[in-house]
């Protein structure tokens, strides 16, 4: 049988998702960056979908239009804004199967097969596997503690003539790092001086926890370069498979031709459900969220100070998921990570996260979504014990 060229490197890949093993009690899963139960509005979720079905069951159950509802755009637009003009007047809405389908799209967008999309190293693991699915060839950017490295973005962009750069504004997956003001503005600059569209993927904005709120990077573009998604996953629920584009002009029309292209418009309920939630207000559920994550990612950041080797290096997230912690290169990261699952504790080792494979990442992401404080303490203390097993006292 011949597949495509595009789909043979997702066989090669082998990647799990992990979520079948997240039913095991006896593992401490920091491996995955999902909502907790406790963060869904279920109740909300309920009654929305009774009121709705009971008062319009047909608008609940039939196609609706191409590209998303009016009144989720309308919504997405308004939630948007709330802090900053992110979404202007000659901007178009799309609404994609979650933030993972407008990945595929913009590479679809932009991408002959085997053209260069520049991302950060490390990367979201999932793009990486969609940049590639869909033909595209990820290609790493270096990252500083404050985000991406912009002499090696410039040169990059330069040298490499780039389709694409795919990019995580804050609290980005894996290392939980945000990006301060100056670099979004810069991001911009080099985007229209190179002609190079962006996607900046952005949703963990809400999970503010510590620090101000930073503009979008497309707040800041001026020539219609920079596409925006986000998603309702980690605010309302990712089963609900409901994300958006935004993006300026022809870029926009591109995004919404190809989405009516490749599936017509994502379920009419879910897109329902969003825009009903959306409406009536999230932000008590919102700030329900940034208390639930705060208090996690402090704590756990608190105990990997009191139990890692001092050798050890992790982030300071102000919001999101994710820390990222990286040992020294003198450690066997392969058995150390072994040694760690067959003590029950699952993470997700750095090279999964890496554009070119990984080779000397001796990184892994730690998640705190689904720790409780109990196994938050046993499952990092495991690790520090193991950290100084393998560096030393
Ligand atoms: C950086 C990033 N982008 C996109 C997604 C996809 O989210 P969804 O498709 O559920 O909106 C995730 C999910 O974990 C993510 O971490």
């Amino acid at each position: 049988m011949q597949f495509s060229n595009n789909v043979r490197p997702l066989f090669e890949s082998g990647r799990e998702s992990g979520i079948d093993r997240l039913s095991d009690p006896n593992l401490i899963k920091f491996s995955i960056g999902n909502p907790p139960d406790e963060g869904f509005p279920i109740e909300r979720i309920k009654k929305a979908s009774q009121e709705l079905l009971e008062s319009d069951p047909c608008s609940m159950l039939s196609y609706s239009s191409a590209g998303g509802r009016a009144d989720l755009k309308q919504a997405v637009k308004n939630f948007l804004n709330r802090r900053y003009e992110t979404v202007r007047e000659n901007d178009e809405i799309t609404i994609t199967g979650g933030g993972q389908q407008a990945i595929a799209l913009a590479v679809q967008l932009f991408c002959n097969y085997g053209d260069i999309v520049l991302c950060e190293n490390p990367t979201f693991m999932a793009a990486l596997d969609t940049i590639k699915g869909m033909g595209g060839k990820p290609v790493g950017v270096k990252m500083e503690n404050d985000g991406i490295d912009l002499e090696d973005l410039e040169e990059k962009m330069r040298t490499l003539k780039p389709r694409l750069l795919y990019i995580i504004s804050d609290f980005q997956n894996p290392t939980g790092i945000s990006l301060p003001e100056y670099k979004r503005k810069e991001i911009c600059r080099l985007a229209y001086k190179y002609d190079v569209p962006v996607l900046e993927d952005n949703p963990y904005y809400e999970l503010r926890y510590d620090g101000e709120f930073i503009p979008f990077i497309k707040h800041y573009d001026q020539h219609g370069y920079v596409a925006l998604t986000s998603s309702m996953s980690k605010i309302i629920a990712p089963g609900l498979r409901v994300g958006y584009v935004v993006a300026e002009g022809e870029m926009g029309k591109g995004f919404s031709l190809l989405k009516t292209a490749v599936d017509l418009h994502v379920s009419t309920w879910a897109q329902r459900i969003s825009c009903k939630l959306l409406e009536d207000g999230m932000e008590d559920e919102i700030a329900h969220l940034r208390e639930l994550y705060g208090h996690r990612g402090r704590l756990m950041y608190s105990l990997l100070q009191k139990y890692c080797h001092r050798d050890v290096e992790f982030t300071k997230p102000q919001g999101g998921m994710f820390i990222w912690v990286t040992m020294p290169k003198r450690c066997d990261i392969d058995a150390f990570l072994d040694e760690l699952a067959q003590k029950g504790v699952m993470v997700v080792p750095g090279r999964q996260f890496c554009p070119d494979g990984g080779r000397d990442c001796t990184s892994f992401r730690l998640s705190y979504s689904l720790a409780s404080d109990s196994d938050c303490e046993r499952g990092i203390k495991i690790i520090g014990d193991l950290t100084r097993k393998y560096l030393g006292i």
